[in-house]
């Protein structure tokens, strides 16, 4: 079972998600580190993530390991270095692909059929989970996730804004797992709220769901 949180880079997602799966005591899942470690493993073998057949070849074979705790891929800890510019770059490039999307899904729903998860990406309530029991679709203006971001990697607002953009853009656009709202989400705008307030605001759902 799963507790699906989607939205777009710097929405705030990966905070509110680990917060919430703490206070539920549910188990998190970052489906983004999946989709980095196949572009990390793209990397390193000197493939072109462009490539949908290579990279899809090349997901099947690889053993990701998202947690909880540190990021494995292969048996190796790359927790740190799966959140480069490099490979945030070529992530979005490798999620393109049907073909690696399909590897991705199916090893995500396999986890969330072990237990209680709360699970962060893009298509965890559309496609990962369509019957999730509670769907929520983080949202922020562009300023105050570009600020976010930027704050996080160290660098200008400006040119972590001009990327971001770019990333939305293959995000929205590609044809499989796109980002998109699931007609069911409940949308949260982030802005003006801080982390504490929007988990308040979810588990309260996930009470008077019957979810906890
Ligand atoms: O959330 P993130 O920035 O760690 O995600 C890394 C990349 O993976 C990003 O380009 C979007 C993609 N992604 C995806 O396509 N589907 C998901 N469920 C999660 C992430």
């Amino acid at each position: 079972m799963v507790i699906a949180i989607d939205g777009p880079a710097g929405a705030g997602k990966s905070s509110v998600a680990k917060a919430l799966a703490e206070r539920l005591d549910f188990t998190y899942l970052d489906s983004g580190a999946m989709y980095r470690c196949v572009a990390l493993a793209c990397l390193e073998r000197g493939l072109d993530p462009e490539d949908a057949t290579l990279t899809g070849e090349l997901a099947e074979t690889l053993e990701i390991v998202p947690g909880p705790g540190p990021v494995l891929l292969d048996g190796i800890d790359v927790s740190g270095e799966i959140r480069t510019e490099r490979v945030t770059e070529a992530a979005s490039r490798v999620s393109i692909h049907p073909e690696v999307r399909q590897v991705m899904v199916q090893a995500q729903r396999e986890l969330i059929d072990t237990g209680r998860y709360v699970a962060e990406g893009r298509d965890i309530g559309t496609v990962v989970s369509p019957d999730s029991p509670l769907k929520v679709f983080l949202t922020a203006s562009p300023e105050v996730r570009a600020e976010r971001r930027a704050l996080e990697a160290g660098e200008e607002a400006e040119s972590v804004r001009r990327s971001i953009d770019q990333r939305d853009e293959r995000d929205s656009s590609r044809e499989h797992g796109r980002l998109e709202v699931a007609p069911d989400a409940v949308e949260l705008d982030t802005s003006e709220l801080g982390i504490d307030e929007v988990v308040e605001r979810i588990a309260g759902l996930a009470a008077e769901r019957g979810i906890t």
